[in-house]
């Protein structure tokens, strides 16, 4: 649905963290049956491979496969080189850098992305977990970021970073949108849910959705992929998706040690 920066982003796509081996495999090739044609994910989520069989027999060119680059993997064009071997393609429809590291050259990293977008070996490039002041430092180097990948729900309405990516045409793409599944007790989320007969994890993605964010969203659950992508056939009005709004706390589920989140 989102037509943005060249590529065609799915509104619902498949997050695949701790997703491996066999169950990866199975459920890839349920979720593409079921329609989703975006994959999310990384080297350290270890399942290129898994993916690459997933993804085996279906037509490459209506797939979008999103993965990432860390700069302590050295190389870029080595790591992308790595990273198409072990999915097994000749392009990545989006190349990430994972996280910010300002002890890294993050431009000359950026600028080689143009570089191995020029050779095809990827579609597009982006960011992942940048704040507006990564952003903004790239930006004042004349560097564009056409994707920035960051964690988005209720409880994270991150509207200054949202608002500052439009206005500098930056997509944002949501991460975890369901909070790893603990946001799914909100009893106010329950409510609204009642209200549209709709689940918890429903209400939040076309909450998402009607931000205009396409979402990747993580499941092991046939069920959960089939729940997922259903959110097409209602609208929340607009007191509904203020209620959602409102439930922000600035709460990250996403937190590492490699985190630059106060910068
Ligand atoms: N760029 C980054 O730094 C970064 C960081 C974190 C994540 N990500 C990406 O974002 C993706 C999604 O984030 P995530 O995996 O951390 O968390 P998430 O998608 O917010 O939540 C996944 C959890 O929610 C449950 N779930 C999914 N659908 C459900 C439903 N309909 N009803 C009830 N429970 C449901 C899943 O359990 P079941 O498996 O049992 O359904 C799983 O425990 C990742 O897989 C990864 O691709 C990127």
């Amino acid at each position: 649905m989102t037509m943005y920066n060249e590529l065609v982003i799915p509104s619902i796509g498949l997050g695949t963290l701790r997703l491996c081996g066999e169950d990866c495999v199975s459920i890839i090739k349920k979720a593409l049956e079921l329609g989703y044609r975006h994959i999310d994910t990384a080297p350290v989520y270890h399942n290129h491979q898994d993916i690459r069989q997933g993804i085996a027999n279906f037509d490459r060119q209506k797939l979008i496969i999103t993965s990432k680059y860390l700069p302590e993997q050295g190389n870029l064009e080595n790591a992308c080189d790595l990273a198409l071997r072990e999915l097994g393609l000749d392009y990545l429809d989006l190349y990430l850098i994972h996280w910010p590291d300002r002890s890294q050259p993050m431009a000359e990293i950026l600028w080689n992305m143009e570089k191995l977008r020029s050779q095809g070996k990827i579609r597009q490039f982006g960011v992942s977990n940048y704040t507006i002041r990564h952003l903004r430092d790239m930006l004042q180097l004349g560097i564009s970021i056409p994707y920035n990948q960051v964690e988005f729900h209720p409880y994270l309405y991150q509207k200054n970073l949202l608002d500052f990516c439009l206005n500098h045409c930056i997509q944002l793409i949501a991460y975890r949108p369901l909070g790893k599944g603990e946001m799914l007790n909100n009893p106010l989320l329950k409510q609204i849910g009642d209200k549209y007969s709709k689940t918890v994890a429903q209400i939040i993605l076309r909450w998402i959705f009607q931000k205009n964010i396409p979402t990747i969203v993580k499941t092991n659950s046939k069920e959960h992929l089939e729940e997922n992508l259903a959110i097409f056939d209602f609208t929340l009005k607009d007191e509904d998706m203020l209620l959602l709004d409102g439930l922000n706390c600035d709460k990250r589920f996403c937190i590492t040690r490699w985190a630059d989140f106060d910068y």
